[in-house]
This record gives structure tokens, sequence and C-alpha cells, in this order.
């Protein structure tokens, strides 16, 4: 693999369904209430999907909104790699059909499954190929339809999650004219032992449906801090850097308590945090890049800035990455 190309981020977007679902409308429905959810979730509301809207539409309008923040054409894509555990079908993956909504039928495109890591994931694996010459502007997906697998009689998973997508463009581009900018560091982990913690009860090789999300949610969080904390010092200490150096921290937004507990344990000042569980819910693998989109956007993450993407999901998987804005 070469060193001379570095992967350089050229735009963002990001698309929510237009219904939004507040805390309230659960009263009755389940036994909750907005004060549980708020304290235990730091959540206030989330996007749910309508009738036509999946996985594929809303992945495609992020990359329609990445690719106009770029100055782009569909038709300067060539790689194109779609993060999601809630596909429009099993298969072909949705990345297929997001390049074909696009208009566009050179290059290749595939999903990555690596649930609310898998973003992640996807930006690791776009920058080795676009670094290994493989591929010149990739576009990287999060995008889910979770409310589809969602037992919505379940009050311990159904207030937490919801639906969305984030995309960014990619470029391979010589080291010599990057400025400094692109992926530094990227770590990604592992363990499959814990897969009873977090799971769908489906799939097509075992019951033929596709079931539903269950988590043992207080198993996960005893987990989560750690993992997460553990993979960002690895990226300091192969960045040579600490937690001062970081302008702008981007966790995975699965609970505001999780993101407080590894901000702190981290020592990454709050201010730098960039929070949006608060109106998005968990979108998986869309909640990174629906909030790089959203910092991106309102002005807080600026040319030259040095930026902390973290996720931990289903799998175990979890990882971060490092990169220059
Ligand atoms: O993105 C993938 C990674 N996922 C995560 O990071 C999620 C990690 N886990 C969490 O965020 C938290 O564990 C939850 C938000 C899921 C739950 O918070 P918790 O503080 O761990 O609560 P708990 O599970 O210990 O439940 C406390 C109580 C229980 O009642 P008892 O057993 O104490 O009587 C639950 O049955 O809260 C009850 N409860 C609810 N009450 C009102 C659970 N869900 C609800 C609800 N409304 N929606």
């Amino acid at each position: 693999m070469s060193d001379k190309i570095v992967s350089v981020v050229r735009g963002t977007g990001s698309v929510l369904p237009e219904r939004v679902m507040r805390n309230q409308d659960f009263v009755g429905v389940v036994e909750t209430s907005d004060e549980w959810i708020r304290q235990r979730t730091g959540i206030a509301e989330r996007h749910i999907a309508g009738e036509g809207e999946t996985t594929a539409s809303l992945a495609e309008g992020a990359a329609r909104r990445a690719l106009d923040a770029a100055g782009l054409e569909p038709a300067d894509i060539d790689l194109i790699i779609l993060a999601t555990a809630t596909p429009d079908n099993t298969f072909p993956a949705s990345a297929v059909d997001v390049q074909n909504r696009l208009g566009i039928s050179h290059g290749f495109a595939f999903d990555v499954h690596a649930v609310c890591s898998g973003f992640l994931y996807a930006l690791t694996t776009a920058d080795m190929y676009l670094r290994a010459g493989q591929a010149r502007r990739a576009l990287v997906i999060g995008a889910e339809t979770f409310s589809r697998i969602l037992d919505w009689e379940d009050r311990t998973t159904c207030v937490l999650f919801g639906d969305g997508a984030g995309a960014v463009v990619l470029e391979g581009v010589p080291a010599e004219e990057s400025a400094g900018k692109g992926i530094l560091v990227a770590k990604l982990r592992s363990d499959g032992s814990h897969k009873e913690k977090l799971f769908v009860d489906g799939g097509p090789s075992t019951t033929g449906t596709v079931g539903h999300l269950r988590m043992q949610g207080r198993e996960v969080f005893k987990h989560a801090v750690g993992m997460i904390t553990d993979v960002i010092e690895a990226c300091f200490a192969a960045a040579k850097i600490g937690p001062d150096d970081i302008d702008w921290f981007i966790p995975h937004q699965a609970n505001r308590r999780i993101i407080d507990a590894s901000a702190k344990k981290l020592g990454i000042d709050i201010d730098k945090v960039v929070i949006t569980v608060d109106r998005h819910g968990n979108t998986s693998a869309a909640s990174i890049p629906l909030a790089l989109d959203t910092a991106v956007r309102d002005g807080r993450v600026k040319p030259g800035d040095l930026v902390l993407l973290e996720a931990m999901g289903g799998g175990f998987t979890w990882g971060a990455i490092l990169l220059r804005w």
C-alpha cells in the first residue's frame, strides 16, 4: 500500500425523515415517561421513516447533499460504501441501489455491516481502497431505518433509536497536495463473544424472518466507556497526540451519559463534544455522519481542525478515527 496518497473529506451531507417522534408520543403506548427517557439517555426526540422512506432513499439524499457540498457530480464517484444493519433487501446490497439511484454504473458499490460502528468500518475500508489506488473518490454513507426492526412493545429498546442517513465524499490525493489534511489514524476492534447483549433475533439463515432488536442495555453500558476510551487512547498513542490537541470529538450518539463519561475519562473538554443524540436518538451507523454534517454545516468543524470519531455497538464492534479536516 502506498503511503503517498491520503484520504481527504471533500463534503458532507445528511437527511432525516420528516416525521418527528417526541418522548411524549410514547406515553400511553408503552409504560414510560419523557423524564425517564431524558434522564437515562439524553434523548428528547427522534425521526422515524415514513411510507416510501427506506435506507436506500435516505442514503441517496445524504449522498446527493454530500456531493453538492463537495461541488461534485455522481459521475465523479467510483466507489460507494454504505454502512447499514437495516438494508432495503437481504440482497442486493443497498449501496448498489444507491449507485443506481445516482444514475451511475461505473466503479463499484457494497455494504458494510458493523451495526453502530458501521460508519467507521466503512470509512476505514474506503481509506484503504483510495490509498491503494483502487478508487479515486468514494461516497461513504451511514444509513439506517432501525424503526423497522424495533419491537414497539418493548420499552427498553423502542424509545432509544431513530432513523436517518449521513454521508461524506472522500478523495484520494497525493500527500504533498493534502496540506496535512485527511485520515491520520483508524483503529477498529470487535469481539463476537458479546453477541447476545445486542442482536436481532431473526435473519435469512436462521429464522427466515427479519426479526427484532434485542438489547441488554445495562450490559452494553457496562462495557461501552472502557472499550471507547481504550481504542481512542490507542489512536492518541499512534498519532503521538493527547486530548488537548483535539478540536472536535464526534462520538456515536447512543446515550448522553456514555458520551459524557467517555469525554471525562479521556480528559476531552465537553465543549469540544458534538452532541445530537437529544434530537436524533441512536441512529446506529448513521449517527456519526449525521453529527459530523451538523457540526460542519453550523460552522463548528473548520478546515485544519483535528476531529476524533468514535463508535461502539452490536457484535461488539468498536473503533475510532482521527482526521485532519
Ligand atoms: O448503539 C449501540 C450501543 N448501545 C448502547 O450504547 C446502549 C447502552 N445502554 C444504555 O444506554 C442504557 O443501559 C439504557 C438507556 C438502555 C438503560 O438505562 P439504564 O440506566 O442502564 O437502565 P436499566 O436498564 O438499568 O433500567 C432501569 C429501570 C428498569 O426497571 P427496574 O428493573 O429497575 O424496575 C427498567 O425496566 O428502568 C426501567 N426501564 C424503563 N422505565 C421507563 C427500562 N426502559 C424504560 C423506559 N421507561 N423506556
